[in-house]
Order: C-alpha cells, then sequence, then structure tokens
C-alpha cells in the first residue's frame, strides 16, 4: 500500500473565514507537496457517500449539512509517512483537545466545525482521493 500520501479537504468553516492560504502554507512548510489540489462545492449525496461510514451516528445530518454549506479545497498531499505524520499535523477532532500548532488548534472553533479532514489509513487515502482525482493526477 502507498504511504506518501494522504488525502485532506479545507472545510467550509476555514474556507469561509478565510484560512485557506494560511492551512496549505502551514501544510507545505510542514514538508508535505501538493500533488493535485481543486475547489469543489460538495453535493449532498457526495457528502453522504465520503462521510458514509459515520451514518448511524446523530451528528451525521449535521456533518452532511456542515460539508455542503460552501465550497471546499480537495487535495492529495505527498510526504514519507503521509498519514500519520498529517493527522499528527491537523490535531484532535475536538480542537480544544488539539495540542498547540496544530491546524485544529490553529483555525478551529468547534468539534463539528473543525476545519481540515485527513484521511484516517493509507487505503482511505487512496479511496478518498480517487472520489476526486484521476489515478495519473494523484501520483
Ligand atoms: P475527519 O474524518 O473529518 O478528518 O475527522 P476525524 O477523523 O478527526 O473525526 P471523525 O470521528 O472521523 O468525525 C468526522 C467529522 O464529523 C464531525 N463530528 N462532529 N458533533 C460531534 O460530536 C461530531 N463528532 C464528529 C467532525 O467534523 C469530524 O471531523
Ligand atoms: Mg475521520
Amino acid at each position: 500500500m502507498e504511504t506518501n500520501i494522504t488525502f485532506t479537504m479545507i472545510k467550509p468553516d476555514a474556507m469561509e473565514k478565510g484560512h485557506s492560504g494560511d492551512i496549505l502554507s502551514l501544510i507545505q512548510k510542514s514538508g508535505f507537496s501538493v500533488s493535485a489540489l481543486k475547489l469543489v462545492h460538495l453535493t449532498k449525496p457526495q457528502a453522504e457517500t465520503f462521510y458514509s461510514i459515520h451514518k448511524e451516528k446523530p451528528f451525521f445530518e449535521e456533518l452532511v449539512m456542515f460539508m455542503t454549506r460552501s465550497p471546499i479545497i480537495v487535495a492529495v498531499i505527498k510526504k514519507n509517512n503521509a498519514v500519520e505524520d498529517f493527522r499528527k499535523l491537523i490535531g484532535s477532532t475536538n480542537p480544544k483537545e488539539a495540542r498547540k500548532g496544530t491546524v485544529r488548534k490553529l483555525f478551529a472553533s468547534s468539534m463539528g466545525e473543525n476545519a481540515i479532514h485527513g484521511s484516517d489509513s493509507a487505503e482511505n487515502a487512496r479511496i478518498e482521493s480517487s472520489y476526486f482525482f484521476a489515478g495519473n493526477e494523484i501520483f
């Protein structure tokens, strides 16, 4: 399994507040290079599919409404040990628990609206990247 790519989304809250430039800059300064990137406005079915693992959770409807609220940036980024290192860089799901200097500590306001997504495994990085990009764009 490819371990040097991961998939990220800069979520609606961060986009609306104008943080996308600062977040991309932090990602690049942390040693990741951008392989593919675009602006998309998720449809309801796209958001439901992307987060289908959470479809039974009480926050699912709120999550789908949030993720479809504004355009987002989706990107494939590259670095050795990308998945693990990127999860460290974004910080805990709840920004109150996120370490100093992490994206969520710096830019997120709540558990639900937490600025950024990072894949949680190499397999999911590949699956999530292929929702938005063709294979030749990813590598
Ligand atoms: P993500 O998938 O977006 O990178 O976030 P994560 O792994 O850190 O967290 P996960 O458990 O996968 O949850 C997915 C997203 O659902 C929203 N959420 N809201 N209100 C709540 O209790 C709650 N819990 C989760 C967040 O936007 C979270 O990132
Ligand atoms: Mg997750």
